[in-house]
Parts: C-alpha cells; sequence; structure tokens
C-alpha cells in the first residue's frame, strides 16, 4: 500500500513536470506551434475586450520579427530593429530628461493598469521591481532584468548615460533588439513627465536607488 501510494505521488510529480514551459518548449523545438493557432487563442481570450484593445494583440513590424525568430535574430536584423525603434523615441521638447524622484519611486513600485475592465483615467505604473532590483530596501523584486542599484552613481551621473536610460524606457528595443522589457513610451504605457520621474528615480544622487 505504501509503495503504490509512493508510485502514484511519482506518477503526479512527473505529470506535473511535463506540463512546466521548459518541458513544452524542449518539445516545440522539434514541432513548433502553428503562429496560424497561437493567434486564434490569443484572439479568443480578448474576445469581450473593446475593439481598441483588440488592436493591440496585432504584432507590429518589430515584434513579427522577434517572434519570427523565436526573439534569437540574425545581427542584420537586429540592426534594423533598432533602427527602427530608435526612430520611434521623442525626447522632451524642454531637453530635461530627470523629473522628481519621490514620484518615480512611486511608479517604479505600482504595477498598476493595462487592463481593459480600468476606467479610462487610471493611471499606469511601470512595474519595474517585477524585474529589477532598485533600491536596497525594498526586498521584493524579480530577477529577470539586471539589479539597477546605484545606478546613477556608478555612471558617475553622466548626461550621456541619463540620455541612454530614457530611450531605455521609452523604447527598450532601441538599444537592445527584441529585449523582455516592455517599451513603455511608444506603447503608451508611461508618459512623458512619469518617465522623467523614473529616470531621476535612477539618476538623483538624493535617491534611495543611489544610496
Ligand atoms: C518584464 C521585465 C522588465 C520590466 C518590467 C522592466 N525591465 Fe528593464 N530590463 C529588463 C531586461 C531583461 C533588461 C536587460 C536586457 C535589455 O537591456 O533589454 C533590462 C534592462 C534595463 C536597463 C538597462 C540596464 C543596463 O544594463 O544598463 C534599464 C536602465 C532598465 N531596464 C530600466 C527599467 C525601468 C526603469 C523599468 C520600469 C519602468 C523597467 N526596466 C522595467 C526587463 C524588464
Amino acid at each position: 500500500m505504501k509503495i503504490s501510494l509512493k508510485l502514484a505521488a511519482l506518477a503526479i510529480a512527473a505529470g506535473t513536470f511535463a506540463s512546466l514551459p521548459f518541458a513544452a518548449s524542449a518539445q516545440t523545438a522539434s514541432k513548433p506551434v502553428d503562429p496560424a493557432v497561437v493567434e486564434s487563442y490569443l484572439k479568443s481570450t480578448f474576445g469581450k475586450a473593446p475593439p481598441e484593445w483588440q488592436a493591440r494583440i496585432q504584432p507590429d513590424e518589430t515584434l513579427k520579427t522577434c517572434n519570427k525568430y523565436h526573439n534569437e535574430v540574425p545581427s542584420a536584423e537586429a540592426d534594423k530593429i533598432t533602427a527602427r525603434e530608435l526612430a520611434r523615441v521623442v525626447y522632451p521638447a524642454d531637453g530635461k530628461l530627470l523629473g522628481d524622484w519621490k514620484s518615480g519611486a512611486k511608479i517604479a513600485n505600482n504595477g498598476r493598469g493595462g487592463q481593459f475592465s480600468d476606467p479610462p483615467d487610471t493611471v499606469s505604473g511601470g512595474n519595474c521591481y517585477a524585474c529589477h532590483q532598485m533600491e536596497q530596501k525594498e526586498l521584493s523584486f524579480g530577477t529577470l532584468g539586471p539589479s539597477l542599484t546605484h545606478y546613477g552613481k556608478d555612471r558617475k551621473y553622466d548626461p550621456e548615460e541619463i540620455k541612454r536610460a530614457y530611450t531605455k524606457v521609452y523604447d527598450s528595443q532601441a538599444l537592445y533588439a527584441c529585449s523582455n522589457m516592455p517599451r513603455f513610451g511608444v506603447n503608451h504605457v508611461l508618459n512623458e513627465q512619469q518617465i522623467k520621474d523614473i529616470i531621476a528615480f535612477l539618476f538623483d544622487p538624493e535617491s534611495p536607488v543611489n544610496k
């Protein structure tokens, strides 16, 4: 009895294992899922969303290329993506890239927004902590992206680095083709003032990121 229970537990464990994403991708490596199937599945999950939201699941030229190559784009394609995305970055007309770090801290830690049931005046956050460590006192953070602790200090608050970070947050793919980081500015997740505030959170010497 004891043994059969153990076997059952093993079978369950094996079953769970087989459904994990890495097992699934090992299978898809030999037999890729038809992109049309993926597209129709996505569309069905967006069935109840208003039409302007449905338009958002149409991949743009850049995403189409990333999907085609499973994010491992050949360098010529990568160059095309970064050039195309760089051309989409809009820098502030007043030339100032740094806003208020205190507001930036809140935006970085806010994962709200991006749901079609949101009231129209909902302000979205950047959800940066989902992927990055930032100020050290925040213990809850993801590690998909590199740690951004001491980001400004380590870069000596260099204006070129400030511009680079603004570009990165506005359109991550302007600097790295098929990046896993969202394109916050081009996709209208964050507005100009919010991006300035986030950049101040990274680059203001008073910001806890640099303490
Ligand atoms: C879904 C995960 C994800 C989210 C959310 C995210 N990032 Fe990233 N970020 C990444 C990854 C992965 C990289 C490294 C690859 C790359 O450069 O694209 C990165 C790179 C960066 C870099 C460049 C780091 C370097 O090497 O100099 C900066 C700056 C940055 N992110 C800032 C932010 C800020 C600010 C936010 C919030 C507004 C944010 N990220 C949200 C995943 C994310």
